[in-house]
């Protein structure tokens, strides 16, 4: 995957673009919490935290949360309109948490794991951060578990370029099993409608996903003249929805 510097891209426009209704916030914690302990509180990390998209959140579900980002444009934004009494942002990275060992029952990787560069790295320091028997939620996709959203197929090369950017769901596995963490939980999450398609459209044109740097200009322009085609015969209409990976690793 072509990397993403998010001080230099995204980060302006990131909550606009990926902006969630509290119904979809709410579908998440809701499946969150049923691969999570049942005590309160739970003390959280939020890693690859951006914008605080999840983090107040997961902080008025579970208890306190840190959340760790290494852009700090993402983090300006988070501190400034994701602020909570029970969350702290700071900078850092999965290879590189800025807490001491053991401190937390739970960390959320949420679309964030596929950017971590390296993940021989990031594995053993997620396991230092974390108690025994706690739990990692990674909310990403994979090469060979993906959602294919409806937007993907009006863009040239859509799928496989999208797909690229992950791995298959087994080698992910391996790379936690093979340190001693277990697969504890896998499921699939449908967020209810983000809107209409043309409320999608919009947000799409942001272009705050991965996805979009990893075509050609050519590309871009051809996938949106379509996609616009194709919602301008049904603007109002909702957004479909798509069922994406969440997968619950537990530190043994
Ligand atoms: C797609 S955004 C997801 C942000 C947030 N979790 C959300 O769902 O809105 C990916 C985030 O991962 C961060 N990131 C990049 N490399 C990372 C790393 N090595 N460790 C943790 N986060 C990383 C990026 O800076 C960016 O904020």
């Amino acid at each position: 995957m072509r990397p993403i510097d998010y001080d230099t891209e995204q980060h302006e426009h990131y909550a606009r673009g990926r902006v969630l209704t509290q119904q979809q916030l709410q579908v998440w914690i809701s499946a969150f919490a049923a691969v999570l302990p049942d005590r309160r509180p739970l003390t959280g990390m939020d890693i690859g935290s951006g914008t605080g998209r999840f983090t107040p959140a997961l902080a008025s579900a579970f208890g306190p949360v840190v959340g760790v980002e290494p852009s700090d444009r993402m983090r300006e934004v988070a501190q400034a309109h994701s602020p909570h009494p029970g969350v702290r942002y700071l900078p850092g990275s999965a290879e590189d948490i800025p807490v001491p060992s053991g401190s937390a029952d739970y960390a959320l990787l949420g679309w964030s794991w596929h950017h971590v560069r390296d993940k021989p790295r990031a594995v053993p320091e997620l396991a230092r951060v974390l108690r025994t028997g706690g739990r990692l939620l990674l909310r990403t996709n994979f090469s060979d578990h993906h959602p294919r959203p409806w937007w993907l197929e009006y863009f040239p090369r859509g799928y496989e370029a999208d797909a690229s950017i992950f791995q298959p769901l087994h080698e992910v596995i391996e790379t936690f099993t093979s340190a001693g963490w277990r697969v504890a939980d896998f499921r699939t999450v449908t967020e209810p409608s983000a809107g209409t398609r043309g409320d999608m459209l919009e947000r799409l044109r942001l272009r705050t996903l991965s996805f979009f740097a990893q075509l050609t200009p050519a590309e871009l322009e051809a996938g949106f003249r379509r996609l616009e085609q194709a919602v301008a015969v049904d603007p109002d209409g909702p957004a479909p929805v798509f069922a994406e990976p969440l997968l619950t690793l537990e530190l043994r």
